[in-house]
């Protein structure tokens, strides 16, 4: 089997960024589970479906094809759509984010979800980042990794993710608040989690830049 290497991490830990440049550099696939779980959240909010309905949102899930695009040019973002739909720029609104973690706590979005996350699994090897990967998603991956950063880090690089994509000003007090607010949601849901695999490595990643980091996970796996 091809490898699979598992990072996981709580929002704003640059996972996205690093885990994008770890597979360019090993010449593996990307792979954004997030994107996953925000694309259904788009598309709940889309129809206008009730956050709570778990019955119409498992039925969603089950029936929806969503595509990651790759592109070869690390500053453009991997295109995702769902059912057809480019909603790659739809989906890091501040709707779409403050309600993920609602959807992506429910047991049917994740079977559906983590279904297509292992069917690209047996299709060849994978840089797959997320809250779960290494825990439940590929609990036998060859290297795992767990990303983090202090919450005041993190809200600053998510203020700079947002300067760049010319979403509105966001206070970094306001992102601290929503970012501390996801990981206890994320961390205290019932179905898989967001936590730190026994056999993960963590790194931490204040003051570090996207290479440093990025060497450091290169470096581990080839050890
Ligand atoms: O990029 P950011 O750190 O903001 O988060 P993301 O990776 O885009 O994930 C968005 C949300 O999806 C998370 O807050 C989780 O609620 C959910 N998620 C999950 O439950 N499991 C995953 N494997 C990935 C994301």
């Amino acid at each position: 089997r091809q490898p699979i290497i598992a990072i996981d991490g709580p929002a704003g830990a640059g996972k996205s960024t690093v885990a994008r440049q770890v597979a360019t550099e090993l010449g593996l696939v990307y792979l954004d589970s997030g994107a996953m779980y925000r694309a259904i959240t788009w598309l709940v909010l889309q129809k206008g479906i009730a956050i709570d309905d778990e019955c119409a949102i498992a039925e969603l899930a089950n029936q929806c094809k969503i595509q990651l695009i790759p592109s070869e040019d690390l500053q453009s973002p991997v295109r995702v759509w769902i059912n057809d739909i480019d909603v790659t720029q739809a989906i890091r609104s501040i709707e779409v984010t403050s309600n993920v973690s609602a959807i992506a706590a429910q047991n049917a979005v994740r079977q559906a979800l983590v279904e297509q996350q292992h069917s690209w699994g047996k299709k060849g090897g994978l840089v797959a980042e997320g809250r779960d990967i290494g825990t439940h998603v590929f609990p036998d991956a060859e290297l795992k990794i767990f990303l983090t950063a202090s919450v005041s880090e993190r809200a600053r690089r998510r203020q700079q993710d947002f300067n760049k994509q010319g979403q509105p000003e966001v206070s970094l007090e306001q992102l601290e608040r929503d970012i501390a607010e996801r990981d206890w949601k994320d961390s205290t849901r019932k179905v898989s989690p967001l936590q730190k695999a026994a056999d993960a490595i963590e790194v931490k990643t204040d003051g570090l830049n996207v290479s440093e980091v990025t060497a450091q996970i290169v470096n581990h796996y080839q050890q």
